[in-house]
């Protein structure tokens, strides 16, 4: 197995590296390639640290070598927010990025599991799908913007709000990653709450990435749960290519009657998404939600393609 993480030397690719060369499987290549020249220091620091991974770092004219074979492909490349900013700002620079991150994909692991962490992920996800698509090799099933940020942010607040473990919980997020995108089905979590608990956790679940970068005031977004949180996208991936089977809400293309992607539960497999997961009925709060959400997330898909097509 290989594993590719692409702008691995960056505020979430270095602690990203870190939980991979901790948990991946045995014998599993980890390949880390950023155009920072700190990235062969970082996995040197990472090959003293005792685990059966193999983990090698390739600089800005690698990008060829670091993919070639890969499996999985995690791009968390491209700048994030200051305060001030919402994801949509990021477009300019992520956008150009992800086009041609993926199109060294197409070219050298047309096969990968492919997951996009680069803000703003409504958006760029669909400029991969279209770059995948020039190429003729574009597989609804390999492609998947990671929301699980979003579903580990409703879980810890929901079990602090009820004093319970947060690793108990498991909450369903739907719709897309940014603001009022992001839709968390409390209704279905098992617990009861009042109008008023529901309207100001679903604000903050939907603003918790604003809370980190106005707390960092200049230096970035969240990194260290964003970490973790593509640590546990992988895992999952990992596990459908293993044929064990594993169930994460991921932002896919899957027919969904809502719009072109939509994040939903999914059920991975060897070959990627092996089955996309209904998500139950909504309360009339959370209908609301999701009717008020679908231009915006329209709009946002509209504009990845236009980039990548035009
Ligand atoms: N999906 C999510 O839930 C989520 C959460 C937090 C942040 N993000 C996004 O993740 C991205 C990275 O955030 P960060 O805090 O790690 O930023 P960062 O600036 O700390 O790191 C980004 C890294 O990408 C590298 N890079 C830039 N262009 C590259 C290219 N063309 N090829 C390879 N590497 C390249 C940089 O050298 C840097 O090392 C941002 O777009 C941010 O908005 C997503």
């Amino acid at each position: 197995m290989k594993v590719v993480v692409l702008g691995a030397a960056g505020g979430i690719g270095q602690p990203l590296a870190l939980l991979l060369k901790n948990e991946l499987p045995a014998g599993t290549e980890l390949a880390l390639f950023d155009i920072a020249p700190v990235v062969p220091g970082v996995a040197k620091d990472l090959s003293h640290i005792p685990t059966p991974v193999k983990v090698d770092g390739y600089g800005a004219e690698q990008l060829d070598d670091a993919l070639t074979g890969a499996d999985i492909v995690l791009i968390p490349a491209g700048v994030p927010r200051k305060p001030g900013m919402d994801r949509s700002d990021l477009f300019n620079v992520n956008a150009g990025v992800v086009k041609n991150l993926t199109d060294a994909v197409a070219r050298n692991c047309p096969k990968a599991l492919l997951a996009i962490i680069t803000n703003p992920v409504n958006t760029t996800v669909a400029i991969a799908a279209e770059v995948l698509k020039k190429h003729g090799v574009y597989d609804p099933k390999r492609l998947f913007g990671v929301t699980t940020l979003d579903v580990i942010r409703a879980e810890t607040f929901v079990a602090d709000l009820k004093g319970v473990d947060p690793c108990s919980l498991s909450i369903t997020v739907i719709g897309g990653h940014s603001g009022t995108t992001i839709l968390p089905l409390l209704s279905q979590s098992g617990f009861s709450f009042s109008a008023e608990e529901v309207a100001s956790l679903t604000d903050r679940i939907q603003n918790a990435g604003t809370e980190v970068v106005q707390a960092k005031a200049g230096a970035g977004s969240a990194t260290l749960s964003m970490a973790l949180a593509a640590a546990r996208f992988c895992r999952a991936l990992i596990k459908g290519l293993q044929g064990e089977g594993a169930i994460e809400c991921a932002y896919v293309e899957s027919g969904s009657p809502h719009a072109r992607f939509f994040a939903q539960p999914v059920r991975f497999g060897k070959s990627g998404v092996e089955e996309v997961l209904p998500y139950g009925s909504l309360s009339a709060y959370e209908q609301a939600a999701l009717d008020g959400m679908l231009d915006t997330l329209k709009g946002d898909i509209d504009k990845g393609v236009e980039f990548a097509t035009s």
